[in-house]
């Protein structure tokens, strides 16, 4: 391990140097998994931003190509900001918000900003045809703030549909709806909200699985509670129903896709073997990150692992498991053994996978190390993630949830460097957070399971840049 990168992640995609957030482009084409992101390569507080690029077969063995579009125009010159892949004819269609700042007196809610719609079609992440400009703050409702960004496009029933978030004048978060037939010249449709839930809505995703139409948005302004809304701000989807016939579409539960510290701005697509696949940011904007020790290590923030959805019938909800090819990172087992609630100590070198199976008893407890702690009540139904030492959460405390399902019967963990992912009962609920634990941490287990782990290796990653 890179003494000075100690924390740098072994099976999470991270920015080679520089800053991340969130993914973009996301799309298979011709076999190649494309995996954009958010990118100031020349700092690692953040900066303006561009996309970067990675691109995988396997999601073992990744290339890392570079910088792919850079704010070099006047209709992006503050920010090549998110978006999304739409491939067609061997070609991939990239939506992208164009961010403008005016320079003098403004909010940048109100005046000051330009969110502009753009174009780039790329056979392979490397090449790009001219940035092309579709839509202006102009061509949006009239009762929208300059808080329009994030295009998401896709196909259904014959037409091409996207959606983008938005803030009204009225600060209500909104998603806007716009079709087309040729990908260039967007019709405004309609505007689907939810009355009383923030003031800003993120990058919008609309997809579908099983036959059921989902709606993902990363909300702003939604007031915390005990067991829900934790972060500065969230993510989670909406299950549609019938959206296409309906004029108004009525929005229903909002069920979080991660409940840990750190996620935000996911991102789906339906690969070529019809598998739907999201990735989200690792990072949450306008948390306090500035202690972040990978800072100091020229570098911040990750993506999550890319996690496999599925709809369960009986719930109507959606299921988040780590890609099967995941697997294949698995180097060898660490231990498999029958807990009967004796506490268990090991000292792991990460990364590393671990799996509680036929959980049974009153509780589980895991110290990830000396400072991150795992604790399920069998009796509340809860689990919760406590950081109990400064050193490693750096002034955070505690993400709960309460088990959908009323009993946690299986847990796999994804431990990395200076990241831990928990899958509860095969992907119902999902928590998310990055920690600093000291070098070759302590695992201390609790727990009435079998337990088993498994060293895992690093991403191959090939880096064209350097
Ligand atoms: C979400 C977000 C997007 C925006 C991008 C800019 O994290 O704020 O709405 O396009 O980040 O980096």
């Amino acid at each position: 391990m890179n003494k000075e990168r100690r924390y740098y992640p072994a099976f999470h995609l991270g920015p080679m140097a520089g800053w991340l957030n969130d993914p973009n482009g996301l799309c298979q084409l011709s076999g190649v998994h494309h995996i954009f992101f958010q990118y100031s390569p020349d700092d690692p507080r953040g900066g303006n931003k561009c996309w970067g690029h990675y691109e995988t077969k396997d999601f073992v063995t990744y290339r890392f190509t570079g910088t792919f579009l850079e704010p070099d125009t006047k209709w992006d010159r503050n920010g090549v900001y998110s978006g999304c892949a739409y491939v067609k004819d061997e070609q991939m269609y990239l939506f992208y918000t164009g961010n403008v700042k005016h320079v003098g007196e403004h909010d940048y809610v109100h005046s000051g900003r330009e969110a502009n719609t753009m174009l780039v079609i790329s056979p392979d992440g490397v090449a790009a045809g001219p940035k092309e400009c579709l839509m202006r703050n102009g061509d949006y409702p009239g009762n929208l703030s300059c808080h329009v960004r994030d295009p998401k496009v896709f196909l259904h029933q014959g037409r091409y549909y996207m959606v983008q978030g938005a803030r009204t004048l009225a600060d209500e978060g909104c998603v806007l709806l716009f079709s087309s037939m040729d990908l260039r010249r967007w019709e405004f449709e309609r505007a689907i909200h939810k009355p009383e839930f923030g003031y800003m809505w993120e990058c919008p995703d609309l997809f579908w699985m099983s036959g059921k139409a989902f709606l993902s948005v990363s909300p702003q302004g939604l007031a915390s509670e005990e067991f829900c809304n934790q972060n500065v701000y969230q993510s989670g989807y909406f299950a549609l129903g019938k959206w296409n016939t309906a004029e108004n579409i009525s929005l229903g539960d909002f069920y979080e896709w991660d409940y840990g510290f750190d996620f935000y701005a996911p991102q789906t697509y339906e690969d070529e073997q019809g598998r739907r696949i999201l990735l989200g940011w690792m990072g949450v904007p306008d948390a306090p990150y500035d202690h972040d020790p990978t800072i100091e290590e020229g570098w911040q923030h990750m993506l999550t692992l890319p996690r496999q959805l599925s709809v369960d019938d009986t719930t109507g909800r959606i299921r988040q498991t780590p890609l099967p090819e995941l697997s294949a990172l698995r180097v060898g087992l660490l231990f498999a053994s029958r807990l009967e609630g004796k506490c268990m100590e090991r000292t792991m070198e990460c990364g590393y996978e671990l799996l509680l199976s036929d959980i049974e008893g009153p509780f589980v407890e895991i110290d990830f190390c000396d400072g991150l702690t795992f604790v399920y009540d069998a009796t509340l139904a809860t689990c919760r993630l406590i950081f109990t030492k400064d050193a490693v959460g750096y002034g955070r405390d505690e993400r709960r949830l309460r088990l959908a399902s009323g009993k946690l019967s299986n847990l796999r963990v994804f431990v990395d460097r200076c990241s831990v992912e928990l899958f509860m009962n095969d992907g119902e609920e999902v928590m998310t957070t990055k920690y600093f634990p000291s070098e070759s941490p302590t695992l201390r287990l609790r727990a009435c399971a079998l337990a088993q782990a498994w060293e895992l290796a690093e991403y191959r990653v090939l880096n064209l840049k350097s």
